[in-house]
């Protein structure tokens, strides 16, 4: 924390196929509109001087819903990224990602890793995007990364500790979120940051994402961390 500004803030971004629904119109067309409301968000943890924002973009549940939404998310992050990765550049963010790439589509991991490569040294805010990420898949995938260690004669089971376990997570070098925001009224943790968010705050809006706003990012952190701040700010 630096002050009252979180240093990490998660979101779960829930809520795009209903949005689309009660509009008439598909659930991809939801997640659409969700890219809106994830660049208000990223623009607002600029202006706020956050260092990490991660974005829940894709879980390992999310490979059971309909072959038309899946292939339209896996598809987002290609067009998404010939747009606007200049843009990420020129602001000086970098680009992460926290999951399992290597079973992706070539073309959405091609998009994935590009971003990530292309952002790689600039040293502005963070945007981390879970993507095909389960918190249990990521604790299993520790647990293989530290074993590897074991077996190769790198590491002694006496090494391993909560700090070096940490390491080896997806989100290894990056510090645990303070607070993690829930959108689309479900108060549940449905697989997300499970070892990272053992100390977080976890904040929950009605509001369906596409439809989350700057304001409402700030007033999620005033409300959970509102010493010396104003509601105004
Ligand atoms: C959950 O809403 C949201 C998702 C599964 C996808 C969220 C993704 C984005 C907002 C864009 C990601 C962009 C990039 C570039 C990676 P839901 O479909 O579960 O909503 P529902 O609860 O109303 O059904």
């Amino acid at each position: 924390m630096n002050g009252s500004i979180p240093d990490h803030v998660a979101i779960i971004m829930d809520g795009n196929g209903r949005w689309g629904k009660q509009r008439g119109l598909t659930r991809s067309e939801g997640h659409y509109a969700g890219v809106q409301a994830m660049e208000q968000v990223i623009d607002a943890g600029i202006e706020l001087g956050i260092k990490v924002i991660t974005l829940y973009a894709f879980s390992s549940e999310n490979w059971s819903r309909p072959k038309d939404e899946v292939n339209y998310l896996m598809h987002l992050p290609v067009r998404y990224f010939k747009q606007k990765l200049p843009e990420f550049i020129r602001r000086n963010c970098q680009i992460r990602i926290s999951g399992n790439i290597a079973t992706l589509p070539a073309a959405t991991k091609d998009a994935l890793l590009k971003a990530v490569d292309q952002t790689k040294s600039n040293d502005g805010i963070i945007v981390n995007f879970a993507f095909n990420y389960g918190g249990r898949a990521d604790i299993v995938q520790a647990v293989c990364g530290v074993l590897r260690e074991v077996k190769n004669n790198n590491l002694s089971i006496d090494d391993i500790n909560e700090e070096l376990f940490h390491d080896y997570l997806y989100t290894g070098d990056l510090p645990d979120p303070d607070l993690i925001i829930r959108t689309g009224g479900e108060k549940r943790v449905s697989n997300f940051l499970l070892w990272q968010s053992s100390m977080s705050m976890f904040y929950f809006s009605d509001v369906y994402f596409p439809d989350f706003t700057k304001d409402m990012l700030k007033e999620a952190i005033y409300s959970s961390f509102n010493k010396g701040m104003t509601a105004d700010w």
